[in-house]
């Protein structure tokens, strides 16, 4: 089920020109299939309508009339007890300070005060007014409160000045709180590190050997593990997707690279998700300058890489991670290569996928995998979006980090 579904997610809009980033956010919100109740101070009517949160949303969009309306003696207690978050976009200089001395002034604070879950501010403000004192003093007492604070940015703002103060994009801030939601999940205080992509092995300055990995399937796993409230590491060679909110990002290219920041990583993680496609073969002497059509055709001699899996499956066992999740992409004997893999490199469990398929493997965003555990249990996954493999892997997982 994704971390959306049935989620409650209170929206509270205060008075800055950003506010019509919140409608963009309460629109991608209710789309992910979270339920949606905005409230808005008045300033924050002054830019943005209340119908427009409504009409996006399907859910109340309540001001300060509404406190004096036939429900209002209990509203803003619902308000705060009934949501799983509350994002207060944008959060206005204003609107920090209320929150920061506990004033129950409007609607939106006084839903503040009733709120049993997590709290995240994105602040937006002007013309350096961010870094003063007294808004700086209003930040540093939430942020010890428990406050999660998205932004700001520094760019371009409003008034036409450019500095610290700029509201997150609405993509953004969907990222912190999907981050901020999956806190409280089952694996909580676990250390997982991700590997994903195609590594790159130079032939020369401008050219490489890789292969087709989209990285797709190592960052649905990361972005699964930090839905369930994972710490998570993701080394990563370039590609165009957008990392997820709260992982911690490691670049590389080459298979050697990957090596070096795995071992590394290896002794503080607790389990290893191997999902990137590693070169097994690099040029042995890679040239120092681009070689040249005019010197005929190049002679590239190759050297095995580093296997790295095998060299985790050779650690002692106070430096190997407690569990180590392998994959395999072939073109055929499918079940047997994997199989074989799984016992030659020690692994815990290995997602084994047919790169044949039209809708499964590189770049596509479906994969039909299958699950070989270590005790012999074989277990076909029907065709799934690349997000739900991760889920399906991520609850293989967890019993047994637990065993
Ligand atoms: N892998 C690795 N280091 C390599 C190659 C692969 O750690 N140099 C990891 C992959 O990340 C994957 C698993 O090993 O999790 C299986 O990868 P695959 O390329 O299918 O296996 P190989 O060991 O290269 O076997 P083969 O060449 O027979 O396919």
């Amino acid at each position: 089920m994704s971390i959306w579904q049935e989620t409650h997610i209170l929206l509270g809009v205060s008075g800055s020109v950003a506010a019509y980033k919140a409608a963009f956010l309460a629109s991608r919100l209710t789309k992910e299939g979270a339920r949606v109740t905005t409230v808005l101070t008045a300033a924050a009517t002054r830019f943005v309508s209340p119908l427009t949160f409504q009409s996006l949303t399907a859910q109340p969009a309540y001001t300060d009339e509404a406190l004096w309306g036939a429900e209002g003696h209990v509203l803003h207690v619902q308000l705060g007890r009934q949501a799983d978050l509350m994002a207060v976009v944008p959060a206005t200089a204003q609107t920090l300070s209320s929150l920061a001395h506990g004033r129950a002034d409007n609607l939106l604070t006084l839903a503040a005060l009733t709120l049993q879950g997590p709290l995240l501010l994105a602040p937006a403000m002007d013309a350096g007014m961010y870094e003063h004192p007294a808004v700086q003093a209003n930040v540093e007492t939430l942020r010890q409160r428990g406050a999660y604070f998205a932004g700001p940015t520094t760019g371009r703002m409003a008034s036409g000045e450019h500095g610290l103060g700029r509201l997150l994009e609405p993509e953004e801030l969907l990222g912190h709180i999907r981050y901020l939601l999956g806190r409280r999940g089952p694996l909580q205080g676990r250390r997982l590190l991700v590997t994903a992509g195609g590594t790159q092995e130079p032939i020369d300055p401008v050219r490489v050997i890789t292969n087709k990995s989209s990285g797709k399937q190592g960052y649905a796993l990361a972005q699964a593990a930090l839905d369930m409230g994972a710490e998570v590491t993701l080394i990563t060679t370039p590609t165009a997707l957008a990392p997820p909110v709260g992982a911690r990002l490691i670049h590389v290219r080459t298979a050697a690279e990957m090596r070096a920041a795995v071992l590394q990583a290896c002794p503080q993680t607790d389990a290893l998700l191997m999902a990137a496609a590693v070169a097994d073969f690099t040029p042995a002497r890679p040239a120092g300058h681009k070689i040249k059509k005019r010197d005929g055709l190049p002679h590239i001699d190759l050297a095995p890489a580093p296997d790295i899996l095998a060299e985790v499956a050779a650690l002692p066992d106070a430096q190997r991670p407690r569990v180590v999740i392998g994959f395999a992409a072939e073109s055929r004997d499918l079940l047997a290569n994997a199989a074989e893999k799984l016992r030659r490199k020690k692994l815990d469990l290995i997602v084994a996928n047919d790169i044949t398929a039209a809708d499964a493997g590189f770049s596509v965003d479906t994969n039909r995998v299958t699950l070989l555990h270590a005790d012999g249990r074989r277990e076909p996954l029907p065709l799934m979006s690349k997000a739900q493999v991760a889920e399906t892997v991520l609850a293989r997982l967890l019993p047994l980090l637990s065993a």
